[in-house]
């Protein structure tokens, strides 16, 4: 059975492909260059999982696309049409919940065979209700074999009786909006949070935030910022919400001071706010994670949606919820949707027994020998080459030595992080690594801290952490001295966000961190996404040796190939 799963509108546009036992996937961006690639059509993507399965559309069984925003103002199968023409005519086209997808792309990847399944996002599928559009933003499932059973599904309603949001819609409008990030930038909330107090949570306490309402975890939807002159312009704001959308269970949060303007980061204040905020996630995490556990008993959690990529939330899960067993999947943003609908496809609609599990993120396919040398070539004019036998053990030289590099092999990465396939590496021992890469390199805010990847079986020689995190989903604290031992990697919290590396997993990022351990004795690199700030991550030889030359970067390693500037 040959099942193609897509995202086709709204963000994070990509395909995946199920064939002959094999998973393919790539987003949309990676190929087309544009970062989210907002409401482009997954052309690319499609051809690319196509090619690499070497599948014509008529040998497809199924095409299965998610839904985004309201079934009768997008209805997907015409926006399919349109773009395809007859390409895949004849072949079965079905369309799913947003949320469905989301679960399907979490339960149906991990090692459970029986799981509690947690879908959270911003905003999934909107339904038009008699009371106007209801937004789908929690949805709490328990996954058997190949089924996924719905058990709880949070619905905000804009109404009078209830005017509620999700804790992904208060995270992102504050950041996007208050803290000035813009979209898709709640990462950015996230590494400020340590900066901050909890001093907001004395004038505005948690219950204010959210609550329980008829057994759903709902969260205020009347949140302002002061205005010019502070509380009465967020009072005014809060008097028109009223008038338009109605009450609410909570009184509106007037926030102290007016949204973000340029200041300076960490500003203790807006810090206190990225912190209000962590916490109130956090709480909002162990609640959910609390009531799955409630309503499965199930040892294993499996989460999806944007939401899933809050490494500090997601620890709660384990330390404060119940589970034992943790699987987020890399792509829990809409990246991971297309797997999700391919998967949800593949196992519920087509019925479909088990086959794989996600081992690593490197859906993508990896390139020939042929084309690194042909990209090469196309560069001669900037770079010089060398192949080695020992790549890792150059690379690891390298590294040792303080230089700056990055690190391309196999198959991309699906999901946002870079995990060694497209990854920026650096020696996490130099205290001024971090600031290096920042201006030097990412063109980041200087207060934006790094992940650490660490062989697995020294885990717990460096960090509080029982369990792996192979997708770079888990933050822990540095045990004592470790901070002063690999200072680029650790957060002013003392926390770092760790990906767990091991030989079957890892192939040759293993060996690169193994022999940095062998002439160092750290087993601990830095690792951020090989990409320019704002720009995908590079997905082919030619965006990396691109990317490379336009970068201050000492050397590049793709594939078998050691690469420097002339
Ligand atoms: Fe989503």
């Amino acid at each position: 059975m040959n099942v193609l799963g897509l995202k086709i509108a709204n963000h994070d546009t990509g395909a995946a492909l199920i064939a002959h036992g094999r998973v393919v996937a790539v987003s949309e961006e990676r190929l087309n260059r544009v970062k989210h690639s907002f409401n482009m059509f997954p052309t690319l993507a499609i051809d690319y999982c196509l090619a690499e399965l070497g599948l014509t559309p008529a040998e497809l069984d199924l095409i299965v696309i998610d839904q985004t925003g309201v079934r009768e103002e997008a209805p997907m199968k015409e926006i399919f049409a349109r773009e395809t023409g007859a390409r895949f005519a004849g072949v079965r086209v079905e369309v799913i919940n947003h949320h469905d997808a989301h679960a399907a792309s979490a339960f149906f990847a991990s090692p459970f065979s029986e799981s509690a399944v947690l879908v959270y996002d911003g905003s999934g599928e909107r339904f038009l209700t008699q009371e106007g559009v209801v937004v789908e933003t929690e949805t709490l499932y328990q996954g058997r074999d190949n089924t996924l059973t719905e058990l709880q599904k949070v619905r905000h309603l804009r109404d009078g009786r209830r005017a509620t949001i999700g804790i992904g819609k208060v995270y992102s409008l504050l950041s996007s909006s208050y803290l000035g990030f813009g979209n898709y930038n709640e990462g950015k909330m996230m590494g400020l949070a340590p900066f901050g107090d909890l001093s907001l949570l004395q004038k505005i306490p948690e219950h204010r935030w959210w609550k329980e309402v008829d057994g759903e975890i709902v969260c205020n939807a009347q949140i302002f910022p002061a205005w010019r002159i502070p509380l009465i312009g967020g009072a005014l704001a809060a008097l028109w919400h009223r008038a338009r959308l109605g009450s609410s269970v909570f009184a509106p949060i007037i926030l102290p001071r007016p949204a973000r303007n340029g200041e300076q980061l960490p500003d203790t204040y807006y810090a206190s706010v990225a912190r209000t905020a962590q916490h109130v996630l956090e709480a909002v995490a162990v609640a959910l994670g609390l009531k799955l556990k409630a309503l499965t008993g199930s040892d294993n959690l499996a989460i999806a949606g944007g939401i899933g990529l809050n490494i500090d939330a997601n620890k709660n899960f384990l330390d404060k919820a119940g589970f034992k067993r943790l699987f987020v999947q890399p792509g829990s943003s809409d990246s991971g949707v297309p797997l999700g609908c391919a998967l949800w496809g593949y196992h519920v609609l087509l019925k479909q027994p088990r086959f794989w599990e996600m081992k690593h993120a490197y859906l993508g396919r990896a390139y020939s020998t042929l084309e690194v040398e042909a990209a090469l070539d196309a560069f001669k004019d900037k770079v010089r080459w060398r192949r080695s036998a020992t790549i890792a053990k150059d690379a690891a030289a390298l590294l040792a030595d303080g230089k700056v590099g990055a690190w391309f092999q196999g198959g991309s990465e699906y999901g946002p992080r870079a995990l060694g396939h497209r990854s920026i590496i650096a020696d996490a021992r130099r205290p001024d690594m971090a600031d290096t890469l920042n201006y030097r390199v990412k063109h980041r805010e200087a207060w934006r801290p790094f992940a650490t990847s660490m062989l697995k079986d020294k885990l717990s020689e460096w960090f509080d952490l029982a369990h792996e995190s192979p997708y770079m989903l888990l933050a822990a604290q540095a045990l004592p001295g470790v901070a002063a031992q690999v200072p680029s990697v650790i957060h002013v919290d003392n926390t770092s966000r760790i990906q767990t590396v091991t030989k079957e997993d890892n192939g040759r990022y293993f060996e690169l961190i193994d022999e940095f351990y062998k002439l160092t004795g750290v087993p601990i690199i830095l690792n951020t996404s090989f990409n320019l700030g704002g720009e995908p991550i590079v997905e082919s030889p030619q965006d990396a040796l691109r990317t490379f030359t336009s970068t201050d970067m000492d050397y590049l390693v793709l594939e078998e190939y050691v690469v420097e500037k002339l």
